[in-house]
């Protein structure tokens, strides 16, 4: 049925972004222009503002107001108002609320003005005093003091509660013939999307709101705006048609839409607020994070005990926190484990999800400390983990609704050509590189979510698919035109969509690599609603062929409505609409997916790296990568392998570049710029191969996973062990930088 399906067909709306047609937050526009927004922002880390004095930027001509926690308007004063669709437990940020600092970089004045220049220059008048208070925000000094997570009880929280521990973890670690034990480190890392964070506020004729801001749910931002400024809904609309860019970041509203609503407000007059990058800093991050792992194994290579305990880094006022230690329990089988997760409260603002979350940091550790053991044992690493291989999710003891593990790790070695592999480091040399192959394996969820979707037949055959989801880039426009042009019979220049816009029909956030799965799975179910509506009409066609037809025994192909059994019965989707005399068929359906808690759910990949190594210099170059995926159907081969080529890359920045550096003097990020905050670049980026393993899985209609966090979870670690593998030195912090190479 499929001729879209599975096949690697280009974005939808490649044209329009490399034309420039396709517009961001921060480039709509109205007649008469908007004022424009520049933030101020803290200079300490933690205390009071005693004095805000700002008559020299207010003096400038050209500046419309100063808007500060002195005399902005009416926010909410309950948390409640607060909350957003994934907020953690706590008390959220409130911009321009009071004159409490509680990170540094805290937005605490918007400048408003005829031009950007003029507000950014206005801004750089306003003169602040605080009262300064003793702040920490160094991980390794809090420590100590961090605390166990505390597990809300409700339903979602609990997903992010350590797992439950098996058997004496620690008597069976003791006792075992083989140990390895090791910190890991991972450092705050910034998520660093190309597109600067933006609101356009537009204040319509009718005094209600127009709201362009970049975010991964308008509907979260709308329910938040409401919220905070207690509006009603109808009064206010968002939306988000394409951003550049939110790993993320973007889940949670952030403050750049309060502050250009706030002066929107204030002015009755449309207003844009665009971060500048450093600005960007103050966002939330990838939680820092030290890890312990310890690893208990038999001789023969199969564990006996697992612990893992983690602390990690979030605010003074947010509990935020992921799974972190669980993945180790999941992947691989032993019958002791034990999990702890503390948290280190720092005066930072709260970190927040970033690409894979958890996993990303958690398995790096994780699989470092595999390959450590592999060593110590004398063992192939591949081999080690297929002796270790879990055929069950040992946390709930449940089988895997589908998991090829198996065939990532066969065929990812195969490609990489892993058998040729020398075992002893230092042992592989290309002229004076030291050349070294590590692998990892890779593991994240594939979760669906409640979804609405909207389908709009036309009488010229023309569909609109529409749900209030966003495409973060990842190619959302285009698998929900390739799947509802399947669905619907239609060619794909057939249909258009419409997403990013809060009025559309009930959808998540784009996050957590569950969009495709849901969205797919709710135009698969919208789209059987439609097919029943045309069978209805066609059924009153005089001598249908296709009178006693039931709606499961038909598809819809080439435009027709044709019986799966004999392709002879069918009917023209025209001349069904055509003779009911009705121009058009609406159909809405939520989808809410049944909880298939019996089975576990996880998509795994077998990431194979090669660096080599300047032995003079300690120059670390990736110079290639294989990722093997098993992530179920893939719908669509190009944006998907674009999915995975991003996340590799990505990976390669996490074990080599990124770092998020604070002077804890001040509590300040000092490389808060793309200068000397180091991702790759393409002289970084080398042969990157992705495979995708075949993987039927029975989840949902479909068979999806979803594709957009796999791709980074493993490729640290793999970097990393091949580090090790061509220089014989094992670094357990990243970035891996040059220093850290002690004995080349
Ligand atoms: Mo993703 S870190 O859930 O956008």
């Amino acid at each position: 049925m499929a001729p879209y399906i599975g096949t690697p067909t280009s974005r939808i709306d490649g044209i329009a972004k490399v034309t420039g047609a396709a517009k961001y937050a921060a480039e709509f526009n109205v007649p008469g222009g908007v004022l424009y927004g520049s933030i101020v922002m803290s200079t300490i880390a933690k205390g009071r503002i005693t004095r805000l004095d700002t008559s020299a930027a207010m003096g400038v001509e050209g500046v419309t107001t100063v808007l500060t926690h002195e005399n902005r308007p009416h926010m909410a004063d309950r948390d409640e108002g607060y909350k957003d669709d994934v907020a953690p437990e706590g008390s959220p940020f409130r911009p321009l609320y009071d004159d409490r600092i509680r990170f540094n970089r805290q937005p605490i004045a918007l400048v408003v003005a005829e031009t950007s220049e003029i507000a950014r220059f206005a801004a750089s008048l306003v003169r602040v005093e605080y009262e300064s208070e003793a702040h920490v925000t160094d991980v390794f000094r809090q420590r100590d003091a961090a605390i166990p997570v505390k597990v809300p009880t409700s339903p979602e929280g609990a997903m992010f509660a350590p797992p439950k521990p098996r058997g004496d973890a620690g008597k069976a670690l003791a006792a075992a013939a083989v140990r390895h034990e090791g910190e890991y480190y991972v450092p705050i890392e910034h998520h660093n999307p190309m597109e600067l964070y933006a609101a356009t506020v537009i204040v319509e004729k009718d005094g209600k709101f127009t709201v362009y801001d970049k975010t991964q749910g308008v509907q979260n931002v709308h329910k938040y705006l409401c919220g905070v400024f207690g509006m009603k809904p109808e009064d206010v609309r968002v939306m988000s048609p394409f951003m550049g860019g939110g790993f993320g970041s973007g889940l949670r509203p952030q403050f750049e839409v309060v502050l250009a609503m706030l002066a929107a407000r204030a002015l009755q007059r449309s207003v844009r607020v665009v971060l500048t990058r450093p600005q960007m800093y103050a966002l939330g991050y990838r939680p820092a994070m030290i890890q312990r792992i310890g690893l208990g194994a038999t001789t023969g290579g199969t564990l006996e005990a697992i612990t893992h305990d983690a602390v990690t880094v979030t605010s003074q006022y947010e509990d935020f926190y992921r799974q972190e230690t669980g993945w180790s329990g999941l992947l691989y089988r032993s019958a002791n484990a034990t999990y702890a997760h503390r948290l280190a409260h720092l005066d930072l603002p709260t970190s927040c999800d970033m690409r894979a979350p958890s996993a990303a940091p958690g398995v790096y550790a994780l699989e470092s400390a595999m390959d450590e053991l592999a060593v110590a044992l004398k063992l192939d690493p591949v081999e080690l983990r297929l002796r270790c291989y879990s055929e069950r999710d040992q946390h709930e003891n449940r089988p895997f609704s589908s998991k090829a593990l198996r065939e990532c790790y066969r065929e990812g070695a195969d490609a990489f050509g892993w058998s040729k592999r020398n075992p002893e480091p230092r042992s592989m040399r290309d002229g004076s590189d030291l050349v070294g192959w590590g692998m990892a394996t890779g593991v994240w969820e594939a979760l669906q979510m409640p979804i609405t979707v909207r389908i709009i037949l036309t009488a010229n055959g023309h569909a609109e698919v529409a749900c209030a989801t966003s495409d973060i880039g990842t190619g959302t426009y285009t698998i929900m035109a390739q799947v509802a042009a399947d669905t619907l019979g239609l060619p794909l220049d057939s249909i258009s969509i419409r997403i990013g816009d809060s009025s559309l029909p009930q959808s998540p956030v784009e996050g957590g690599s569950w969009i495709a799965a849901s969205v797919a799975n709710g135009i698969v179910t919208t789209a059987e609603a439609i097919r029943g509506e045309l069978l209805r009409l066609a059924k009153q066609i005089p001598n249908s062929p296709l009178a006693n037809a039931s709606s499961d025994e038909l598809t819809l192909v080439d435009g027709q409505l044709v019986s799966k059994h004999d392709g002879a019965r069918s009917v023209p989707i025209a001349d069904a609409m055509r003779h009911g005399g009705v121009e058009r068929i609406e159909q809405e359906n939520t989808t809410n997916p049944a909880e298939d808690t019996a089975r576990a759910h996880n998509a795994h990949s077998a990431v194979f790296a090669e660096v080599k190594v300047d032995e003079q210099l300690g120059v670390i170059r990736v110079t290639r990568v294989v990722s093997a995926v098993a992530a179920g159907r893939i719908l669509n081969t190009k944006t998907a392998t674009s999915q995975i080529l991003g996340g590799v890359v990505w990976g390669i920045g996490m074990a080599l570049h990124e770092e998020t550096l604070i002077d804890h003097r001040f509590g300040r990020i000092i490389n808060a710029n793309i200068a000397e905050y180091h991702v790759p670049v393409n002289a970084d980026v080398h042969d990157i191969k992705v495979i995708f393993v075949d993987e039927p899985d029975d989840s949902n209609p479909l068979g999806i996973k979803g594709l957009g966090e796999i791709g980074i979870v493993g490729v640290a670690a793999a970097v990393a062990n091949a580090v090790y593998h061509a220089t014989g030195t094992r670094v357990r912090d990243l970035p891996i930088t040059l220093d850290k190479l002690d004995r080349l």
